[in-house]
């Protein structure tokens, strides 16, 4: 089972709204995946509660992420998302790292964002935690990206490729357990969240540890079925 944390302490930078739809792109290609949303205010919950998109979500205090992520091996899930809340920093934040197969920490192009987010970028590398930083909420031709591109790789911080631009069909459908791809399968933000499940698929399949990724192993037992 591989988890992916969705973290970065400042508020509003995208996290439950990639979160829920990195989980939707892995289930529609025969993943278990889970969703566990840690933050109080429930937003990845109410989302779920609200799809029919076969994902399953449960909400658990960031310090009992252990027991839940066991639960979620026991009951078969291949991929956990967990969602986190704004504020989680420090030993809190690190010890719900450590269960991380890969933490995403999206970072707007804003230079506020990337003085919070660059720090805390560093000391989860630092920790030994494999991360990746995603642009998220840019612009259309937003100049800010190519340099916080630069300045974060220049802080020896792996960006995607793939940019997340600010875009209404992101959320615009999101209280009633929907997504991007249910405005227009093929709309600029579904097309961006399907690059970014590529991009970070590709990561998942090339550590060493998960040798495969969940969508390699689903799409392997399809095949047996
Ligand atoms: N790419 C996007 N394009 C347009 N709106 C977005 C995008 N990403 C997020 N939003 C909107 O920005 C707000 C914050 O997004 P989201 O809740 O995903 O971020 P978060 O990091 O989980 O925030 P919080 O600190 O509340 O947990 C929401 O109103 C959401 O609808
Ligand atoms: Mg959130």
């Amino acid at each position: 089972m591989e988890t992916i944390v969705f973290a970065g302490a400042k508020g509003g930078i995208g996290r439950t709204t990639l979160a829920v739809h990195l989980a939707v792109e892995y289930a529609l290609r025969g993943a278990k995946v889970e969703l566990i949303d840690t933050d109080s205010l429930r937003c990845a919950t109410y989302w779920a509660e609200r799809t029919t998109y076969p994902i399953t979500c449960n909400t658990t205090a960031p310090d009992r992420i252990g027991p839940a992520l066991r639960r979620a091996e026991r009951d078969g899930s291949e991929l956990v998302i967990v969602d986190t809340s704004l504020g989680l920093r420090g030993r809190e934040l690190m010890a719900l790292l450590a269960h991380a197969t890969l933490v995403v920490v999206p970072v707007p192009p804003s230079g506020y964002d990337y003085i919070a987010l660059s720090a805390e970028l560093a000391n989860i590398r630092a920790a030994n935690i494999p991360v990746v930083a995603v642009i998220s909420r840019a612009r259309w031709n937003d100049k800010r990206v190519a340099p916080m591109r630069r300045a974060l790789e220049n802080g020896g911080i792996r960006v995607l490729d793939t940019v997340v631009h600010d875009r209404a069909h992101y959320t615009v459908l999101s209280g009633e357990g929907k997504l991007a791809r249910d405005v227009a399968t093929n709309c600029k933000a579904a097309l961006e969240v399907r690059a970014l499940h590529r991009e970070i698929d590709q990561l998942l399949i090339a550590m060493p540890a998960s040798a495969k990724s969940c969508t390699a192993r689903a799409t392997k037992r399809r095949q047996e079925a």
